[in-house]
This record gives structure tokens, C-alpha cells and sequence, in this order.
């Protein structure tokens, strides 16, 4: 029996485990990302923390040994920890958007930064309730290094005004953050290289509910391949967090008959942050 009147050394590698977990957390929040003797949790390799091993000896179990996984295959900047508990599953680190744009950098890691002006990362508050994930910048979005500021942003702006928000309450995001060329439909290699940066805003943000605007944000928000009209009108589940896929703006500027569609479901959105109580508040 140890000091927490626990029996079980498996439930105390556990316990332990999570206090790993949760310290790592604090350190990433505090922007201290060096891991006890100096190793960057960014950097594939593990972590022995030496007050988890105090603790574990106290205990008189082996100490809990986690894992830090880089996420090689997307680039991202988010770590697995993958703790060799049994039935622990991975848990993600929460960086800010701050850290995420910094890991970012002058990005390189696809063709893209060869043709674009401007990386543009995301906009809007940090702590929005309510996040807009579209494909990738136009013309406009690439001068200006802003989401959603072109003809498509108007209507954008517009939808968003309607539901109650201002712009600034909401975080808009786009799958990935160079324009492709023409405005062509983005490509597999880009979006792999770039949808970890995805992940990690929206972990960052941790929005209660996603709006995935067009087929590309809603096929990489859901991992899924399916057209929007299959899609939209529903909410999706994506690890815990409702997705409501709909049009894209720029389709509706072509078939204006479907904003009648759009805009129902947008209003499901409304009534479900309203249910969770974190609807706009009144201007
Ligand atoms: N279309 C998008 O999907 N994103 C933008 O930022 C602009 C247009």
C-alpha cells in the first residue's frame, strides 16, 4: 500500500503517468519546452522525469516511461504520448497559437513556399468557441497573409455577422497556409505536410464546434472522402468535437440557391453553441 492508500502498482504507473502528462502540459504552456536533462519533447525520444521516478521508487513500481513521439508524418507540431501503460491512450500537448505559428516558421515543407507571398497562418480569438476551417488562400489571402479577405471572405464576414459574432470572435483557419497555384485544388503531399499545423490550432483554440467550409476542409477535418452534399446538414464527430461541414463561400457566390441550404446549417450551430451556452453575446 502506498502514501495514497493505493494497492495496485499498475494504478499507480497510471497515476503517475498523468502527472507526467500534466507537467509536460504546464511546461508547454509556459513556453519551457526543455524536458527534464535538457531534451526537447519535439524531438523523438523518451522522457524519464526524475520526480516520476522518486515518486515510482516511493511507490516501489517501475518508473512510468513515456514515450514522445515526434508526428514525422505531417510535420506537426503536436507530440504523442504514448505511455506504455496499458490502456492509456496517446494524449496530445496543447501548444498556444503563438508557439504553433512559431514551429511553423518560414515554412518549406512543401512546393508551395516556392509560389507564395505570404503564409497565412489563421486569424481571429484564441479562445473562440466557434472555428471556420477553409482549404487554402486565394489571390487575396496570399497578398495580405490573412484568411478569408477576398470576395469569398466578404460572404464569409457576412454569414458570420448573421449567426451574431463579429469576425474577431471567431478563429478562421484554412488547410493549408500557402496559396497553390491558379487557386487549384490542393494537392495530398501538401496537405499532409501542412494538416498537422491544422491539428495543433485547433487543439490550441479548442473551439466546441468546427465549421468546415467545402469538401477539401471537411474530407481533411473528417479524414474522410465524400462530396459536401453528402456531408453537410449534419453534425460530424471528430475526436470529441462536432464538425458541421457546409458550402464554401466561393460556391455559394456561383450558386446563390444554396445559402438557403448553408444557412440552415449554420443556424443548427447556432442553436448548439446556444445549447452549450457559449452562443454571441448580445451586442
Ligand atoms: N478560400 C479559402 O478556402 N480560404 C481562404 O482563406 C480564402 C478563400
Amino acid at each position: 500500500m502506498d502514501s495514497t492508500g493505493s494497492s495496485d502498482p499498475r494504478a499507480e504507473v497510471a497515476r503517475l503517468a498523468a502527472d507526467l502528462r500534466a507537467a509536460l502540459e504546464r511546461h508547454a504552456r509556459g513556453g519551457r519546452w526543455s524536458a527534464p536533462g535538457g531534451a526537447s519533447p519535439r524531438i523523438a525520444g523518451s522522457l524519464e522525469a526524475p520526480h516520476v521516478e522518486a515518486q515510482a521508487e516511493a511507490a516501489q513500481v517501475e518508473p512510468a516511461h513515456v514515450e514522445v513521439t515526434h508526428v514525422e508524418a505531417a510535420h506537426a507540431p503536436v507530440i504523442d504520448l504514448a505511455v506504455d501503460v496499458p490502456d492509456a491512450p496517446p494524449q496530445r500537448v496543447r501548444l498556444t497559437l503563438a508557439e504553433v505559428r512559431a514551429e511553423l516558421g518560414e515554412c518549406t515543407r512543401c512546393k508551395l513556399h516556392e509560389t507564395r507571398k505570404k503564409i497565412v497562418f489563421g486569424a481571429g480569438s484564441g479562445q473562440a468557441a466557434l472555428m471556420f476551417v477553409g482549404e487554402a488562400p486565394g489571390a487575396d489571402e496570399d497578398r495580405t497573409g490573412l484568411p478569408f479577405v477576398g470576395k469569398a471572405g466578404e460572404l464569409l464576414d457576412k454569414m458570420i455577422e448573421a449567426m451574431g459574432f463579429a469576425r474577431g470572435d471567431v478563429y478562421i483557419a484554412n488547410v493549408l497556409k500557402c496559396r497553390p497555384p491558379g487557386n487549384r485544388n490542393p494537392q495530398p503531399d501538401e496537405v499532409a505536410s501542412c494538416s498537422g499545423f491544422l491539428d495543433a490550432q485547433i487543439t490550441a483554440v479548442a473551439p466546441r464546434i468546427l465549421v468546415a467550409l467545402g469538401r477539401p476542409a471537411a474530407n481533411t477535418l473528417l479524414g474522410i472522402d465524400a462530396p459536401i452534399s453528402a456531408l453537410r446538414g449534419r453534425f460530424h464527430d471528430r475526436r470529441g468535437l462536432r464538425v458541421m461541414p457546409t458550402f464554401h463561400p466561393a460556391y455559394l457566390l456561383r450558386e446563390p440557391d444554396r445559402k438557403r441550404d448553408a444557412w440552415s446549417d449554420l443556424k443548427q450551430v447556432m442553436a448548439e453553441l446556444e445549447r452549450l451556452g457559449v452562443g454571441p453575446r448580445p451586442r
